[in-house]
């Protein structure tokens, strides 16, 4: 019964460490995909490395790889210590572990080699679908378990927004999925035309809804609290976030397909729930930043707080701009165009990977026996450097895509084009520069951490926290 009396850090430690693993890669594949738009030769003549193959395993490694092992490593963490038990079904929780990197392991290989089922976001075949859906279901039964377990009555809210992105991805998989297998390795959408573009931009769209938000905030409403002292903001207001964004985000599909053959109505219809997205977005971000009230001067010298907040800033903006984008004739000019990359980033690396690297800056000490990181200096350096890095690419990005925006609708007085497709290229090459010098600088910012969790966990004692009840801190 001894197990019992700690919390499994294990399976923790080792989702830990792998999203450091994970993000530098798929932020390496990031940084080659941004210089092959600037050197389209970069990788001549290797089809496996040839930008079409390599952008799929750049968005699967950082979304799956690096934010999913983000998503496990956190969830497990607050779940127990926020439910004052042991993770649930121990054995499931390390076939999680194993699975998923399995997961991956196959996606880094049938990628390169161009299998895919050619939905973004899902490209990857039956076979790994279906080893997806048994690592989603053991997920749920240890995360489950653990709250149906827990010696606490009330289910603390970061635990409510993990179930709720758990919930949804396994809804949003198996229907997006639903495939008719022709070979080992090629299957085609159990769904045609209009409709399968439908299904798979609900999928996509509650894809950055659940996958690289809710469960995010779940991490906000654990990992800020706790690094900044303070209790949430307001609790009653974290419970009103919760359902009005999970409710919310199910509508906003249709804002991708905007111009397309999908029904007008239904395209309204996801550009005006994409509108009412706004309110619940900015009532979570507010909600996290002013959980600094009281404490602001930590701001000044805590980096660990300025990973956390700063990124919570990058939410708030993504979330104002998306809302933008959605409206129809903001869409015409943004769509196709470097704005909607720009868009995606000031999310991705502002919001979801500062916020995760916020996050493990806070666990890995604990998680290792360590009081705190070994060096508090260089966490600040990781944090200026990635911050410039963001603004940078997303900078460049906004400016190009509304320049391209321009350029394609300019024309002239007898009607004809202003600029050919190949000038707006040729204009935008200085962006992709300042791009690629941008997610260059995030990038060695994640080697800067590389080195200082290094450093900390080297000779370091794994240790599994005692589980202290009832009055202890969660
Ligand atoms: C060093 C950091 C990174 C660099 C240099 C980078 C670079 C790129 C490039 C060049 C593209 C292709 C753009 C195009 O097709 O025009 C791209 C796409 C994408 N990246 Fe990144 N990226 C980085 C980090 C991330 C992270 C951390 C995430 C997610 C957590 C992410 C998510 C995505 C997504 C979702 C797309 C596809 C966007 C779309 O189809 O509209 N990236 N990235
Ligand atoms: C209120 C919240 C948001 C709304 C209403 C929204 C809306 C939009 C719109 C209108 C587009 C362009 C669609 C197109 O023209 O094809 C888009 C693209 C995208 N957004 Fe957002 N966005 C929101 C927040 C976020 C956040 C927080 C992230 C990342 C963490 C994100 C990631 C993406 C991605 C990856 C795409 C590109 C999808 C693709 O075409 O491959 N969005 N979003």
């Amino acid at each position: 019964m001894q197990e019992q009396t700690t919390y499994n850090y294990k399976v923790v430690r080792q989702f830990a460490i792998m999203t450091l693993v994970w993000g530098i890669v798929g932020m390496l594949v990031g940084v080659i995909i941004a210089a092959q738009l600037l050197w389209p030769d970069l990788t001549y003549g290797v089809p496996w490395l040839s930008y079409g193959r390599l952008r799929p395993l750049h968005t699967n490694a950082v979304i799956f790889a690096f934010g999913g092992s983000a998503l496990f490593a956190t969830s497990y963490y607050a779940v127990q210590r926020t439910c004052h038990v042991r993770l649930f079904a121990g054995p499931l929780a390390a076939f999680t572990f194993w699975g998923w990197q399995l997961v991956i392991l196959l996606a880094a290989v049938t990628l390169p080699l161009g299998y895919t089922s050619g939905k973004e976001y899902a490209e990857l075949e039956w076979p790994i679908d279906i080893l997806i859906t048994l690592v989603w279901v053991s997920y749920a039964i240890v995360f489950f378990g653990t709250v149906a377990t827990r010696k606490v009555k009330h289910i603390y809210v970061a635990n409510w927004f993990f179930g709720g992105f758990i919930l949804t991805v396994a809804l949003l998989h198996l229907v997006n999925s639903a495939e008719i297998p022709v070979s080992m390795w090629k299957s085609y959408s159990a769904y045609a035309g209009v409709q399968d573009a439908m299904v798979q931009w609900w999928y996509g769209h509650n894809a950055v809804g659940f996958f690289l938000t809710a469960g995010f905030l779940g991490m906000m409403y654990y990992f800020v609290p706790k690094q900044a002292g303070r209790p949430v903001y307001s609790y009653r207001l974290s419970v009103v976030h919760f359902w009005a964004l999970i409710f919310t985000y199910m509508w906003a599909g249709p804002h991708h397909l905007h111009y397309t053959a999908l029904p007008d109505w239904a395209q309204s219809v996801g550009m005006v729930f994409s509108l009412i997205l706004l309110a619940p977005s900015w009532g979570g971000m507010i909600n996290g930043i002013m959980t600094l009230s009281g404490a602001w001067h930590k701001l000044r010298t805590d980096p660990i707080l300025k990973f956390l907040i700063t990124s919570l800033s990058f939410y708030g903006m993504s979330t104002f701009e998306g809302p933008m984008m959605s409206i129809k004739t903001v869409n015409s000019l943004s769509h196709y165009t470097d704005w909607t990359i720009g868009h995606v980033h000031s999310g991705a690396l502002g919001w979801v990977a500062m916020i995760s690297i916020g996050s493990l800056y806070y666990m890995i000490p604990r998680l290792f026996g360590k009081s705190e990181m070994h060096s508090i200096r260089l966490i600040t350096l990781h944090f200026w450097v990635a911050t410039i890095g963001v603004v940078l690419y997303i900078a460049a990005m906004w400016i190009a895509g509304v320049m391209q925006g321009l350029m394609w609708r300019a024309v002239n007085p007898d009607g004809t084009l202003t600029y050919s497709f190949v000038e707006s290229v040729k204009a935008t090459y200085p962006f992709y520069a300042i791009r690629l010098l941008g997610g260059t600088m995030f990038l060695g910012g994640m080697f800067i951490m590389a080195y200082n969790v290094w450093r900390t966990v080297v000779g370091a004692k794994a240790v599994d926290a005692p589980i202290m009840r009832p009055a202890a801190a969660h």
